[in-house]
């Protein structure tokens, strides 16, 4: 059955973002390293960026590495960094023929020079593809992205740039890294977790949240679908009550 045939495409969640969980589990569930976790979390992640744009999904957000992952063993740290720069430079022809402009949010400026590199370099080829944003959380931490935007604002603020009586919602989306993508509407988490982690706190605040016990490097474009078909069947009110929704 074609999972697919079942979305409502008038009624795609503009953005996607996903906390892609369960890699070391998967690999313990083998007898393996971490680290082959995390080398066959790649098929899952091309996966899910095929099946968002094959539906008109708009912006796709992986949480690939965050601030607390540095704590991680050197090993495994270096095994991601790696991984990053081999499957970005690889993917490259793959996002040129598909239309997938990729960008990135969190402190890049912590990857090692390397990585940083691969990465700019796909950021700037890719710019000018349209078809989907895909956003890679690297080093990212949300509080942390909160309080640079605080920073930001009050440095406006104390030049004179800004007043206090014109800072807004629109102040503070417009000094996130994601200033340039639609609020999210979906999240996702694999392997069973029911957590948000520190990711997209503020951009998340009216996001509907799914979980699913799928271990990350199982994640198909079927469950992606299950995920949007689930979505498609809540109702999102936004504060207001279901018979203003259905007015
Ligand atoms: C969570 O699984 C996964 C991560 C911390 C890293 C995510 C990385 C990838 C999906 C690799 C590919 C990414 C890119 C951008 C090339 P976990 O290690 O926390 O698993 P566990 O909870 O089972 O231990």
């Amino acid at each position: 059955m074609d999972k697919k045939l079942h979305i409502n495409l008038e009624r795609v969640p503009k953005h996607v973002a996903i906390i892609m969980d369960g890699n070391g589990r998967w690999a313990k569930g083998r007898g393996m390293s971490r680290i082959f976790g995390h080398k066959n979390a790649l098929t899952a992640v091309r996966e899910s960026v095929k099946a968002a744009s094959k539906i008109g999904v708009n912006a796709i957000t992986l949480y690939a590495f965050s601030t607390e992952n540095w704590k991680r063993p050197k090993l495994e740290v270096d095994a991601l960094m790696s991984l990053l720069i081999n499957s970005l430079k690889k993917e490259l022809p793959d996002f040129m023929q598909n239309g997938v402009k990729v960008n990135s949010i969190g402190s890049t400026d912590q990857l090692p020079k390397n990585a940083q590199k691969v990465l700019n370099d796909v950021i700037s080829e890719t710019k000018n593809n349209t078809e989907i944003i895909l956003t890679f959380a690297l080093s990212y931490g949300a509080r942390e992205e909160i309080v640079n935007a605080i920073k930001n604002i009050s440095k406006k603020v104390v030049n004179k740039e800004l007043t206090l009586e014109k800072i807004d919602e629109n102040t503070i989306n417009n000094h996130l890294y994601t200033f340039n993508l639609p609020e999210v509407d979906l999240m996702i988490r694999t392997s069973g977790e029911q957590r948000i982690s520190n990711f997209l706190l503020w951009q998340m605040a009216y996001a509907e949240l799914y979980f699913t016990d799928v271990l990350w490097p199982d994640f198909r474009e079927a469950h992606f679908y299950d995920a949007i078909i689930d979505y498609q069947n809540r109702e999102r009110r936004f504060g207001k009550t279901s018979e203003q929704i259905t007015e």
